[in-house]
C-alpha cells in the first residue's frame, strides 16, 4: 500500500513487525495510517532470539536508511521494553529488555518495543475497524495465538493476554486460534463456535462496546463472522498485514513526542 502524499507536511514514523516468519518494516504516515512507500521484508532468522531478531531488524531499519525513533512489535508481554512472556517464542526473550538490544544495533536509536496484538489494536482503533468508536473496543488477532488489545476512547491499555485466559477448562488460544483450525481441519462452523466461546468469556469480563477481528484469517472474514452468536458486534480488521507496522510507529511516536 502506498500514499500520495510525500511533502515535507508528512510527519513520519517507522515500524517494524517481527512474526513468525517475517520481520517487515515501513515508514508511515502517522497522519493517514498509510505505509509511504513499500514494505520491505526479511525472513525471521532461527533461531529467532533476542540478538538473531535484532540483526534483522536492523538490517530493515538500514535498508530504508531510518534514522528516527521506530517502534518494534514483539508477540508477548512487554514492560518497559524488557519481554516478559514467550508463548510461542523462543523462551530466551524473557527477561531481555529487547529495547536496549535492539537500540544498541542501531547506534543508540530509541526503539520503542510493544506487544503485536497491542500495535495492530492502535493502529485499528486510529485508521482502521474502530476508526470514529467511541467506548471500549477489543481487538483479537487469531493466528498462531490469540493476541489482544484494549483500546478505550482511543487509549490503550497495554499487554492484556485474553488468549490465555481460560475458557472452559483451556486456554483460550488453545482453544480457538486459528492454528487450531488448521491443526484439527475444522470447518468454519466448528472453528467459530471455539471462538464464540472465547468472545462470550470475554464480554463477560469486560463488555466491549466492539470486537475487531483481527490475524490472517480476518481475510475470510465474510465466512466466519456471521456465525458467530456472542452479544457483541463484531468486525474484521481493515489494515490486514500493515496493522502492525502502522501501530508500532505509532508507538515510536508517542513514547518520543507525546
Ligand atoms: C501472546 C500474546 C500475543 C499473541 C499473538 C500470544 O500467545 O501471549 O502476547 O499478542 O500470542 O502473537
Amino acid at each position: 500500500m502506498t500514499a500520495s502524499t510525500d511533502n515535507a507536511a508528512t510527519r513520519r514514523g517507522f515500524g517494524i513487525d517481527v512474526g513468525g516468519s517475517g520481520v517487515k518494516g515501513a515508514v508511515v504516515d502517522l497522519d493517514t495510517g498509510q505505509l509511504i512507500g513499500e514494505r520491505f521484508r526479511l525472513p525471521t532468522p532461527q533461531p529467532a532470539t533476542p540478538d538473531n531478531v535484532g540483526d534483522a531488524v536492523a538490517a530493515v531499519v538500514h535498508e530504508f536508511g531510518w534514522t528516527g525513533p521506530l517502534g518494534v512489535t514483539y508477540p508477548g508481554v512487554v514492560v518497559g521494553g524488557t519481554v516478559r512472556t514467550a508463548a510461542n517464542v523462543d523462551k530466551s526473550w524473557i527477561g531481555c529488555n529487547a529495547q536496549d538490544v535492539f537500540s544498541a544495533k542501531l547506534d543508540g536509536q530509541p526503539v520503542t518495543i510493544l506487544n503485536d496484538a497491542d500495535a495492530a489494536g492502535l493502529a485499528e482503533a486510529r485508521f482502521g475497524a474502530g476508526r470514529g468508536v467511541s467506548g471500549l473496543v477489543v481487538l483479537l488477532t487469531f493466528g498462531t495465538g490469540i493476541g489482544s488489545a484494549v483500546i478505550y476512547n482511543g487509549v490503550l491499555l497495554p499487554n492484556t493476554e485474553f488468549g490465555h485466559i481460560e475458557v472452559d477448562g483451556k486456554e483460550a488460544e488453545h482453544r480457538a486460534a486459528s492454528s487450531v483450525k488448521e491443526r484439527k481441519e475444522w470447518s468454519y462452523e466448528r472453528w467459530t463456535e471455539e471462538v464464540t466461546k472465547v468472545l462470550i468469556a470475554v464480554e463477560n469480563a469486560i463488555c466491549p462496546d466492539l470486537f475487531i477481528a483481527g490475524g490472517g484469517i480476518s481475510k475470510k472474514a465474510d465466512k466466519w463472522i456471521p456465525l458467530l452468536k456472542n452479544r457483541t458486534p463484531v468486525v474484521a480488521a481493515t489494515l490486514l498485514n500493515t496493522a502492525g507496522i502502522v501501530g508500532a510507529a505509532m508507538a515510536a511516536d508517542t513514547a518520543t513526542n507525546h
